[in-house]
């Protein structure tokens, strides 16, 4: 692989040292960092390499723990360096194009770890300063946009300066290894495809619980709402992923097409069905934890954000008709997972009525997993039982897996020009609209903004969003 250049915007911010270093660093240990590859940390403060190197080390130390390794971390610190960058001034950009130079040379990375507000006078910069050679490349993250509208504004300002070839949308969700294992389940395993339809699947379950509050980003999430924050991008993939068509080989954009076709084939909300699809719910106090309202109650914010929201969607599409998706997300829950629950129908033959629903949960985090409950006939224990039909579950569980980190793996990806796991402009398009119409609906319909308890499951709507179709959200605690 070419040498490369990977260039932070933001380079002493959260986002860098926390995520994005750590992932280099691994990448680096493992020698997937191509030779003579180099790392720029830009930022407006006034840093010396050498200080810039000692902050992005102890940065490591205290995030990665015991997996840090000295040895490895002073031969990284030799790759990095640090410029003094004043976005909005013009004469700070000889700075970068003279590290770059002679630009074109070597790939670049670029990659925005600053606000989206940013992002236009960046582009423009880079494209006036010919830095946006066409081996160059382009990484942004969300939010992109916060309607269709403005998801359009975003993208026009990326590709005054960059081919979509050249643009990587980061949705860490597409980095997680247990989303990305959902395609190989799917395809690569024939028995899964063949049941895997409104023929045999009743319903699904999307669920991505959090324990954490709105912390210190409550200015932000009191605006987007968990609709825009959650529901919009990291569950909308991890549902395309469940619901999508085998891609037509292993192309990017084959595995991206089918995606927008999901994302197109969702039944709009309206006003009239409002009701029936969307819950939205913020937390109040409970659980020895306080309320959302008192969180905020120092600072100058509405809250009016919704902190829970529970959606019923449904694909008109002939593998999906007239199978619900329930996707459900919120904050401050009684605990921090996320999996894929797919329940199956009741068994074809009368005889065997009264069998537990076949399901297969397809556990994202904490741990990878992929289990199946199977009914079984139970053992008789006695002659009363001839004649009776008695079953169990059986959970044929796979192994727990530890997930590598999301960034570690898009870094990879981006560094080898592989795009099947970054989102294209389509499909970000695709979602707002669908997104844009909830909300739409739920002012106009005034949709009551529910209260649950902090460290609970959330509100008791969402389980009567699902008991209207006679269903309830899976619980491994209940079924146990
Ligand atoms: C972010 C959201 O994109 O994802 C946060 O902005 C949320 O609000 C986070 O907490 C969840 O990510 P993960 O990987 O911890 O599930």
């Amino acid at each position: 692989m070419t040498a490369l250049d990977i260039v932070f915007f933001g380079g002493t911010g959260d986002l860098c040292l926390r995520k994005l270093m750590p992932a280099l660093y691994f990448l680096y240990r493992d020698g997937k960092l191509p030779m003579g590859s180099r790392i720029l940390g830009l930022s407006r403060g006034h840093v010396s390499r050498a200080d810039y190197q000692y902050q992005v080390l102890e940065k490591l130390k205290l995030y990665l723990g015991e997996k840090y390794d000295g040895e490895v971390g002073r031969t990284f610190a030799t790759l990095l360096d640090y410029r003094e960058l004043d976005i909005p001034d013009q004469k700070s950009w000889a700075t970068l194009k003279d590290y770059l130079a002679p630009v074109g040379a070597r790939e670049i990375i670029y990659y925005m770890a600053v606000p989206p507000t940013l992002f236009g006078t960046v582009c423009a910069q880079l494209k006036q300063h010919d830095l946006n050679p066409i081996n160059s490349r382009l990484v942004v993250e969300k939010p992109l946009g916060e309607d269709e509208q403005s998801a359009e504004a975003v993208n026009d300002i990326l590709s005054t300066s960059f081919e979509e070839s050249q643009i990587y949308r980061i949705d860490h969700y597409l980095g997680k290894e247990a989303v990305q294992n959902i395609l190989p389940f799917r395809f690569a395993n024939r028995m899964m495809e063949a049941i895997w339809n409104r023929d045999h699947i009743d319903h699904v379950e999307i669920t991505v619980a959090e324990t954490v509050g709105v912390e210190g980003r409550a200015a932000f999430l009191d605006r987007a709402g968990i609709l825009r924050d959650m529901i919009q991008n990291h569950l909308m993939q991890v549902l395309c992923f469940v619901a999508m068509d085998a891609p037509t080989d292993g192309s990017a954009d084959s595995i991206r097409d089918q995606k927008v076709r999901v994302v197109d084939a969702l039944r709009p909300v309206t006003l009239d069905n409002i009701h029936d699809h969307v819950v939205r719910a913020q937390y109040g106090p409970g659980n020895a934890q306080p309320g959302y309202r008192q969180e905020i109650a120092d600072q100058d914010i509405a809250g009016t954000g919704e902190t829970y929201v529970a959606v019923k969607a449904l694909i008109d599409s002939e593998r999906w008709q007239g199978v619900p998706f329930y996707l459900r997300t919120g904050k401050r829950l009684s605990a921090r997972y996320a999996e894929v629950v797919v329940t199956f129908k009741a068994p074809e033959s009368t005889a065997y009525a009264g069998a537990p629903a076949n399901r297969i949960i397809i556990g994202l985090q904490p741990d990878m997993t992929i289990s199946c409950s199977m009914a079984m006939k139970q053992v008789l224990k006695s002659a009363d039982d001839l004649g009776h039909h008695n079953f169990t579950d059986d959970m044929l569980a796979g192994e727990a897996v530890r997930i590598p980190d999301a960034y570690e793996k898009l870094l990879g990806d981006v560094m080898q020009g592989h795009q099947a796991y970054f989102v294209r402009h389509d499909e970000i398009i695709a979602s707002w609209k669908w997104i844009d119409g909830i909300r739409k609906a739920w002012v106009a319909a005034d949709l009551p903004l529910h209260s649950y308890e902090a460290g609970s499951m959330g509100p008791e709507a969402s389980d009567a969003l699902l008991a209207a179709d006679g269903h309830t959200w899976y619980s491994k605690e209940k079924e146990i």
